[in-house]
């Protein structure tokens, strides 16, 4: 398969982002900690994945929409802790006895032994989440101090991990612990605009200043094509026309998912129907094939954008170029408001334009219904 859609990808399924994948290699070389953050669907995963193969670097990667509990959280940290030091599986052999776990390592650990010896009194005690949160994140900083290539920490879906630790804190209490840590690389990456911007780009929020800051736009159009011009000639697949390509692309906006999604249907409709030349016909067919799988997501987006006054009126305006007719403060506090929850992009001043091309379709049909 050319076109993988969904998962992650990297190396060979690993497609455009040149420029912005030579930043980010040159940040964490220089272990200079930094947030991506993107819409949904956009790559920000994939991204940072493929960039820590580039530099062939292992990390450690938490999603914190699949951690439910801080003690979750604290494990899998301390889990990672023992690994630096040279243990797998810590802590089950310390569920299942700490005095047999002490001897057994004490002679071979490959840092300062007292930090060892920290840990292994920091899981025998009781002591409240949040509080081992910190010391677990202490040990984690004196870890990096003696080794002597950087750790890489990804916390991904970084806007949910208030979701792991009820009435605490979190990102007061991380980023009291984490500012301090020196050799460590911390890389953040958010899909929900508004919290991200939250907490890292309002001057009151913990993670003001904290790191770089990076953006992830649409594919771009020549840098793509190129490439799936390739990709479909290494399996004698051509397109009838030079431009049918970027065109397509164009119409889907450069959204990553959405893109790979219709270059995946194109593939497979050329191979079950057995054709080496892509048509605009086929395109337009897989085009719609796509947009009938995106459909319930589309209708999601729609819903959430009809709970705020409004909303719905501005990006249906959009999206059949008509004129707004809020006064110009409403209409650039909606715009501001769509661009946080993800479903605008801010291009240049008072320029705007539709993230995910169903979504703007779909306005689009409206229209026609009505009229
Ligand atoms: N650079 C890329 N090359 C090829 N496909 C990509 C690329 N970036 C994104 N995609 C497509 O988008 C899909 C989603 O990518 P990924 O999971 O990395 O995005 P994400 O922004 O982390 O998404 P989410 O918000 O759901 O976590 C991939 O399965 C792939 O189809
Ligand atoms: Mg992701």
């Amino acid at each position: 398969m050319l076109f993988p859609y969904g998962k992650v990808v990297t190396n060979e399924f690993f497609y455009d982002r040149h420029e912005i994948r030579n930043t980010i290699r040159h940040l964490l070389k220089g272990a200079q900690s930094f947030m991506l953050k993107a819409p949904r669907r956009y790559g920000k995963t994939s991204l940072i994945k493929q960039t820590l193969l580039d530099i062939d670097q292992e990390h450690f990667y938490i999603d914190f929409r699949k951690i439910p509990r801080l003690e979750v959280f604290n494990d899998k940290l301390l889990e990672y802790i023992y690994a630096q030091m040279g243990i797998k599986g810590a802590i089950k052999q310390l569920q299942e006895n700490i005095v047999t776990f002490l001897k057994t390592h004490r002679a071979s650990i490959k840092v300062d032994v007292s930090l060892f010896e920290a840990s292994v009194e920091l899981f025998a005690s009781q002591k409240e989440e949040d509080e081992r949160l910190l010391i677990t994140l202490e040990l984690l900083g004196k870890l990096a101090k003696e080794l002597l290539s950087p750790l890489y920490i990804v916390f991904d879906e970084f806007q949910d991990a208030d979701g792991m630790s009820g009435e605490i804190d979190i990102y007061e209490l991380l980023r009291a612990e984490i500012q301090h840590h020196e050799n460590i690389c911390y890389i953040f990456a958010g899909s929900n605009m508004t919290m991200m911007t939250k907490i890292f780009e309002t001057k009151s929020a913990p993670f003001y200043n904290f790191s770089r800051k990076l953006t992830l736009e649409p594919f771009d159009k020549n840098e793509l094509s190129g490439e799936v011009i390739k990709a479909f000639r290494s399996r004698g697949v051509v397109f009838k026309e030079d431009n049918l390509l970027e065109n397509l692309i164009e119409r889907c906006g450069g959204h990553p998912a959405n893109t790979m999604l219709v270059l995946q249907m194109i593939e497979f409709t050329m191979d079950e129907e057995d054709i080496k030349t892509v048509t605009q016909d086929i395109i337009d067919r897989c085009y719609k094939m796509a947009q009938a799988e995106m459909r319930d997501l589309v209708m999601e987006y729609l819903k959430e954008i009809r709970t705020k006054e409004h909303l719905h009126d501005v990006i249906y305006r959009m999206a059949n170029n008509q004129e707004q007719i809020l006064d110009s403060s409403s209409l650039q506090q909606k715009r501001k408001y769509l661009v946080d929850m993800g479903h605008l992009r801010h291009i240049s001043r008072g320029e705007y334009e539709i993230i995910d091309n169903y979504l703007r379709d779909e306005l689009a049909s409206e229209s026609a219904i009505i009229n």
